[in-house]
C-alpha cells in the first residue's frame, strides 16, 4: 500500500475517513462533511449504535453533496487518551474497514486532537504507520485468488494541516515497517524455501543499506569449536550457518562497544531424535523467529540510520532426525569450552544460542546482549500469547525493555532467575545438561543461556515462543508472523542507546 500526505481537502473520488471522538464529538472535517451532505452523517449516527468509541466505525455510502464513494466515521475514543498506539490502531482500523470495499484510494483527515499529547502531524504519521503495518499480507503462494477477493486499497492519503512535518515524522516509521515486513516474510516462508544457507543469503540484501555482513559456514564454525550448534545441525543435510551483521551508526566520539542482538534461527524444528508429535509440527517453520527479528531489526536500524553501533548475530540450523543426528545422551563441547549432555534433542535452541552468544561476546565485546528465541512451550503455558518472557541480569535493562514494550504495544513480562533453578541443569557427567525437567521449563532454559554470558555484560533474554505467530488479527498485526521484537528493540535503541 502506498502512503501519501497532503493538505486537508475534500477528495474528488475514493473513500474519506474522518474522526469522531467519544460522545459523538465531531472533528472539524467531520463537521464540514456533515454540512456538505446536508446532515447525512448525523442521520446515520442516530440510526446506529455508533458513539465514537475507539475503533468503532460507521460507513455512509455515496452520500449526496460529496464526490466521495463513502464516508467512514472512525471512533477515536477520548482525546486525552489518544496516544501513538491509539493513532496506529486507528490506521489499522481504516485498512480493515476499507480493504475489501473495492475502493482503490482513500483519504483520512487528521485534525488537531484536543486533549492529546500528540501534535496533529505526529498523530498523522502514526495513523499512516498503523495503516501500513496492518496492510501487510503474505500472499505470494496464492496463485488462484481472484482480483475481486484481493484487497483493493492501493493508496492511502493522510490529509493534515502540516503535511511536510507529518511526512518527516513518518519517514523513520516507514523504515521500521520495512524491517517488520522483512521479518514477517522470513517467518512466513516455509522451511523448504528458508533453510540455513538461503536465510543467510537473504541477509546480504542489507549490505546496500550499509550493514556489514559476515557469513560463517560449517568448516569455519568447526574451527571455532561450536560443537553445541554443530551437534544440532548434524542430523540435517542442510548445512548450518552463522551470520554476523554490524551497523556502525554512532558518531566517533561516543561509546564504541556495540549493543548486540542474538537470534535463534532453527529453520525447522522436528525435535530431532526426540521427535515432536505430528499435530501442529508445521508451526516449527517459524522456529527461526528470533533470527527473523534480528535481521528485520538490523534492516530497520540501518534504514533509519540509527545513531548506534549494533551487531546482529543469528545461529542458523535445521533440527532433523536421521542416522547422522545427535542422540539423547551425547555430550558436546561448546565454543566456550563448557560441555553439555544432550538429554533431549528437542531442547536445541539453547544449544544453538550458547555458541552464538559466546561468539558474539568474543568477537564484538558488546556492553549489552539481548537474545530472542522461540525457546520453550513452557513460556506459552506461563504467559499465553500476550507477553514475551523477559529474563535479565540487570534491573535497569529490564525496566527499559518493559517501558519500550509498553510504548510500542509489544509487552514483555519479567520472569525470575536464580541459583535454585540453575541447579536443575547440573549434569552427572558433563558441565550441564540441556533440560532441567518440566517444572519451570522456560526459566531453566534461560539459566542455560545465562551460563554463556560473560561477567560484566548486561544481558536480557526474550522467550518469544508465544508471540511470534498469531492466529488472530490485531489492530496493526494481521494474523501470521507478527515480527514481535522489531518495534520493541528499535524503540529500546532509540530511547537508550542513541545519543549515548
Ligand atoms: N521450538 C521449541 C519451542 C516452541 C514450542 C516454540 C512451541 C513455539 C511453540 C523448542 O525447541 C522446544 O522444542 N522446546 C521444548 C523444550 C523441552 C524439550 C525441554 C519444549 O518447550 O517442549
Ligand atoms: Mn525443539
Ligand atoms: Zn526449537
Amino acid at each position: 500500500m502506498k502512503i501519501g500526505f497532503s493538505a486537508p481537502m475534500l477528495p474528488r473520488a475514493g473513500a474519506i475517513i474522518v474522526g469522531v471522538f467519544d460522545g459523538c464529538e465531531f472533528t472539524p472535517m467531520a463537521e464540514r462533511l456533515d454540512k456538505a451532505t446536508d446532515g447525512a452523517l448525523w442521520r446515520a449516527i442516530k440510526r446506529s449504535r455508533f458513539t465514537g468509541k475507539r475503533s468503532q466505525t460507521l460507513t455512509v455510502i455515496a452520500p449526496a453533496g460529496t464526490k466521495a464513494s463513502r464516508i467512514v466515521l472512525l471512533g477515536l475514543g477520548k482525546g486525552d487518551n489518544f496516544d501513538e498506539l491509539a493513532a496506529q490502531a486507528a490506521g489499522g482500523t481504516i485498512v480493515t474497514t476499507l480493504a475489501r470495499t473495492g475502493d482503490k484510494a482513500a483519504s483520512v483527515v487528521v485534525d488537531a486532537i484536543t486533549g492529546s499529547k500528540l501534535s496533529a502531524s505526529v498523530a498523522a504519521a502514526h495513523v499512516a504507520y498503523g495503516a501500513l503495518l496492518r496492510s501487510y499480507r503474505f500472499d505470494k503462494y496464492r496463485t488462484k485468488e481472484k482480483t475481486e477477493d484481493k484487497p483493493s486499497l492501493g493508496t492511502l492519503t493522510i490529509a493534515t494541516r502540516d503535511a511536510e512535518a507529518a511526512k518527516k515524522s513518518f519517514a523513520p516509521l516507514a523504515k521500521i515497517a520495512d524491517g517488520v515486513f522483512l521479518t514477517r516474510d522470513l517467518v512466513s516462508e516455509p522451511a523448504n524455501v528458508i533453510f540455513p544457507a538461503s536465510l543467510a543469503d537473504q541477509t546480504k540484501a542489507l549490505i546496500k543499506l550499509g550493514v556489514k555482513v559476515q557469513i560463517l559456514n560449517k568448516r569455519q564454525m568447526e574451527r571455532l569449536g561450536m560443537g553445541a550448534l554443530l551437534g544440532v545441525a548434524q542430523g540435517s543435510s542442510k548445512e548450518p550457518r552463522m551470520v554476523a551483521m554490524s551497523w556502525d551508526g554512532a558518531p566517533r566520539t561516543r561509546e564504541k562497544r556495540p549493543v548486540a542482538f542474538v537470534g535463534k534461527g532453527v529453520t525447522f524444528d522436528t525435535g530431532g531424535i526426540s521427535i515432536k508429535p505430528a499435530g501442529g509440527m508445521e508451526d516449527m517453520k517459524w522456529d527461526m523467529g528470533g533470527a527473523g527479528v534480528v535481521i528485520g531489526l538490523m534492516k530497520a536500524l540501518a534504514g533509519r540510520k540509527a545513531k548506534v553501533n549494533a551487531v546482529g548475530i543469528v545461529g542458523l540450523v535445521e533440527n532433523m532426525p536421521s542416522s547422522t543426528a545427535q542422540r539423547p545422551g551425547d555430550v558436546v563441547t561448546s565454543m566456550s569450552g563448557q560441555t553439555v549432555e544432550v538429554i533431549n534433542t528437542d531442547a536445541e535452541g539453547r544449544l544453538v544460542l550458547g555458541d552464538a552468544l559466546w561468539y558474539c561476546q568474543e568477537k564484538y565485546k558488546p556492553h549489552t546482549v539481548i537474545d530472542l528465541a522461540t525457546l520453550t512451550g513452557a513460556i506459552i503455558v506461563a504467559l499465553g500469547h500476550v507477553h514475551a518472557g523477559l529474563y535479565a541480569n540487570d534491573d535497569e535493562l529490564c525496566d527499559r525493555l518493559t517501558a519500550a514494550g509498553k510504548a510500542v504495544g509489544e509487552p514483555v513480562w519479567r520472569m525470575p532467575l536464580g541459583d535454585e533453578y540453575d541447579k536443575q541443569i547440573n549434569s552427572d557427567i558433563a558441565d550441564m545438561k540441556n533440560v532441567g525437567g518440566r517444572d519451570g521449563g522456560s526459566i531453566t532454559a534461560a539459566q542455560f543461556l545465562k551460563r554463556y554470558i560473560k561477567d560484566g555484560v548486561q544481558w536480557a533474554h526474550l522467550d518469544i515462543a508465544g508471540v511470534t505467530w498469531s492466529k488472530k488479527n490485531a489492530a496493526t498485526v494481521p494474523k501470521g508472523g507478527t515480527a514481535f521484537g522489531v518495534r520493541l528493540l528499535d524503540r529500546l535503541v532509540a530511547d537508550v542507546y542513541e545519543g549515548k
